[in-house]
């Protein structure tokens, strides 16, 4: 492999897992083809800009035009561009389903016809919630309660359909809720650390006790590198922590890290149809020789610290109007 796409490098995973290929594979070279929605940050891999390696592309990977300008001598594609927030799917946004689903098969057509070999970034969050003590397998119904989930989801079959009727050379990678530097202030970790640097309140969905692996950032891209390389055609890889952490406990951790006043904890209306539970069995992609490296508590606080160090970056978003618009659309009518 010579040289790779990978999709939404400009966004939280993305940048990660690119900054990660480039240092871990020191021949390959790097195509980010990101259309820069308003989760797609430049800033993300400023750093990367003079690497000779590294080549941004601005576009949509669900414009077959741009996919091909981007792709052009490629060997593989990375796909984690994505729509990304359950709570904006339920918003109503046609864009879920224009680059999960549409954008997903612009990328397959390109690596179908060019046999490359491809890599779809998918989520736990296309099992539905689960029952304990079952933990989702690879092979499990997908039953995506969101239209989030559901767009993923269908991309999932799309790529699996593009293995066995093509013979494309695909695998998925399932992971569950992740978190570290980077991630998009809207989601939970983050929008919870930085409120509470703020004194903002804590607005914790239902009754908190809804159950997430948070898996550390770069666990979950250490597993798409290895899946990229080293996994078998047609198959999923569940990527998850197998650590179970309710969302009321995850809060606590923040308040405490952060010292923030308890009582900003607020409990606000519930998200429609939120899943109770995801839990993940990875034994199949331990299998192929991954582990996760950085617990909770650890990677928790390396995550607080550096939304304590990095205040320009996520102030630059909170105070712009299109973050204020959403906030009013999602949060206004919660309390
Ligand atoms: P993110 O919202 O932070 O970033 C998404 C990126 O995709 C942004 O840079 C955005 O500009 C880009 N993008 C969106 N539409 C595009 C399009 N049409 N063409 C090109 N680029 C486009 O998302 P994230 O949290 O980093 O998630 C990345 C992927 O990982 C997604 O596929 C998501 O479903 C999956 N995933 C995320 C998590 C998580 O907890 N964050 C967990 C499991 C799986
Ligand atoms: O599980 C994988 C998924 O994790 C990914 O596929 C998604 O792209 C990613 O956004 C994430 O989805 P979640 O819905 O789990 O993430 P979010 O941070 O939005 O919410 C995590 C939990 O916290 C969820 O149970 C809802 C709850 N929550 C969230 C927000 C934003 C709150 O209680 N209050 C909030 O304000």
């Amino acid at each position: 492999m010579k040289r790779v796409l990978v999709s939404g490098g400009c966004g939280f995973i993305g940048s990660h897992l690119v900054r990660r290929l480039l240092r871990e594979h020191s021949d390959l070279h790097v195509v980010n083809i990101d259309l820069l929605t308003y989760a797609g940050r430049p800033e993300n891999v400023a750093d990367l800009a003079d690497n000779p390696r590294y080549t941004f592309v601005h576009g949509d990977i669900a414009s077959v035009e741009d996919v091909a300008r981007a792709a052009e001598g490629c060997d593989g594609i990375i796909n984690v561009a994505a729509e990304s927030h359950v709570d904006r799917s339920i918003m109503g946004g046609d864009e879920f389903v224009t680059t999960n689903v549409f954008g997903t098969k612009r990328l397959l057509d390109y690596a179908r016809t060019h046999e490359l070999r491809y890599l779809q970034v998918s989520t736990d969050e296309v099992y539905g919630d689960v029952d304990p003590p079952h933990r989702s397998l690879e092979g499990d119904p997908l039953h995506g309660s969101s239209p989030y989930a559901a767009s993923k989801a269908a991309g999932d079959l799309l790529v699996l359909s593009y293995a066995r009727t093509f013979g494309l050379n695909a695998s998925i990678t399932r992971g569950s809720n992740t978190y570290g530097p980077y991630q998009f202030p809207e989601k939970l970790i983050p929008l919870f650390t930085t409120n509470a640097f703020d004194g903002k309140d804590l607005p914790l969905y239902g009754d908190g006790m809804q159950v997430r692996e948070m898996l550390f950032v770069e666990d979950h891209c250490s597993a798409i590198d290895l899946v990229f390389f080293s996994g078998v055609a047609g198959e999923v890889y569940n990527v998850g922590a197998e650590h179970e952490v309710p969302n009321i406990e995850t809060a606590h951790k923040i308040i405490e890290l952060t010292g923030a006043d308890p009582a900003t904890l607020k409990r606000v209306a519930d998200r429609p149809g939120h899943d109770r539970r995801y839990a993940l069995d990875c034994s199949k992609l331990r299998g192929i020789g991954w582990d996760r490296t950085t617990d909770f508590d650890t990677g928790l606080a390396l995550t607080v610290d550096w939304f304590r160090d990095n205040r320009p970056w996520w102030e630059a978003i909170k105070n712009g109007e299109a973050f204020a618009d959403y906030s009013a659309k999602n949060y206004g009518t919660r309390s």
